[in-house]
């Protein structure tokens, strides 16, 4: 036996691991170099994607302490609001490419599951389309708009929110203008026109409140009617709005389970979690008060203390290996918004208080929140 011989069992387990360590993982396909480093998306890269809403600073690069945290820790992106009908196509004859394609553009160097999010919805509509009142023109501007946005990124965007909050709290559809003019069947309409436009996309039903039981039934119906008329619908998209108590990880694990049983796959789309106090829960509180600098309602301006840091963290903790738990049903979770300082919900439902729902502070630094999470898998 010569020496090469002997080396030759070790040299060849040498290369099966190193192609092991480089080959495509299922999720975002890090390399080795790249699948070293700890992160949110090497972390759960076997479960689902790990995405982000992303706003103009990280598009157009402004903001590279963004940018960089969105290239380390996740492998989908979500414009957050740059797609949205009166910023894609604010007049009849005009549509705004630029910074819909720079997004794509930025997902598509990154190696990243990009989503569109939304075609249709009831909110942050053109003001024109309000004026659109005969069915065969609100038909043929549906139609156009699906086609041409859709039709643009063909093969770039993997996955579209189609249709966006459609329901009411009871399950019912909510009034549109597009229920208005078109009729319960504008939803087919969208999606039929969606899947035409481009075949291998992911197709979105989403909304808010998806655990809550009518609600729920109510999604599964339009899921059902939509199959029933042979109208592709890929996955329902459960928002995450949540906050600290709610909803409880029954009602979440019984959504995530009624979902997958009606066929088809489960996103977690818009993931935060509130630590401020709902106005709304509050019996007997006046809303149209002016809250602004309240402390009540503005508990936290300048930190989160300790003890509620560790709840969200555990919060977190608790939802994620839920999520793990169902790994084959759920596609992809999406956090709405990269830091605590970008958060929608500083603004919403009140103005100008200070939250903190998500994972990375104001100055993109990892909280606890982050640490509870990537633990789960250590
Ligand atoms: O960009 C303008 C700025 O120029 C202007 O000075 C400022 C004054 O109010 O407004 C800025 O636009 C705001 C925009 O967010 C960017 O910050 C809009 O007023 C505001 O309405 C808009 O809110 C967005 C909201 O959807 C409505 O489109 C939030 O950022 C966005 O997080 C939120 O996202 C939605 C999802 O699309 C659907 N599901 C619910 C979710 C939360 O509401």
């Amino acid at each position: 036996m010569n020496l090469f011989s002997h080396f030759r069992p070790i040299g060849l387990f040498c290369i099966l691991i190193l192609f092991m360590a480089c080959k495509d993982k299922p999720n975002g396909k890090p390399g080795m170099e790249e699948s070293l480093v700890p992160s949110l998306k090497n972390t759960f890269s076997y479960d689902f994607f790990i995405g982000a809403a992303i706003n103009g600073g990280a598009i157009n690069g402004s903001d590279t302490l963004a940018l960089d945290l969105i290239r380390r820790e996740f492998n989908s992106i979500t414009p957050e609001n740059i797609m949205k009908w009166e910023h894609i196509h604010p007049f009849p004859d005009k549509f705004n490419f630029e910074m819909p394609d720079k997004y794509v553009r930025l997902g598509q160097k990154n190696n990243m599951h990009i989503v569109g999010h939304t075609l249709v919805w009831h909110s942050q509509l053109a003001e024109w389309v309000a004026q659109v009142n005969d069915s065969a023109s609100m038909a043929g501007l549906l139609t156009e708009h699906i086609t041409k946005i859709v039709g643009r990124y063909k093969g770039k965007i993997d996955s579209w929110d189609v249709v966006n909050e459609a329901l009411n709290e009871d399950g019912s559809l909510r009034e549109s203008i597009f229920k208005e003019v078109l009729g319960d069947h504008y939803l087919e309409l969208a999606f039929r026109t969606a899947a035409k436009a481009d075949p291998e996309a992911q197709l979105v039903y989403n909304d808010y409140n998806l655990t809550h039981p009518e609600k729920r039934e109510g999604a599964i119906r339009l899921v059902k009617n939509l199959q029933e008329n042979g109208v592709k619908i890929d996955a329902i998209g459960m928002q995450g709005h949540w906050n600290l108590e709610r909803p409880t990880l029954e009602e979440i694990e019984t959504s995530i389970l009624a979902y997958h049983k009606a066929g088809v796959k489960v996103l977690i789309t818009e993931l935060d979690i509130t630590v401020l106090p709902n106005p709304w829960e509050l019996e007997g509180a006046e809303v149209s008060q002016n809250f602004e600098g309240n402390k009540f309602m503005n508990p936290y301006p300048e930190s989160l203390p300790d003890s509620v840091q560790n709840q969200l963290a555990e919060r977190y903790a608790d939802i994620f290996s839920l999520f793990a738990k169902h790994r084959d049903k759920i596609d992809r979770v999406t956090f709405w918004g990269i830091n605590d300082g970008a958060s929608w919900l500083n603004g919403w439902p009140i103005k100008g208080r200070t939250n903190y729902p998500l994972l990375f502070d104001r100055n993109y630094r990892p909280k606890k929140a982050y640490e509870s999470i990537m633990k789960l898998k250590k």
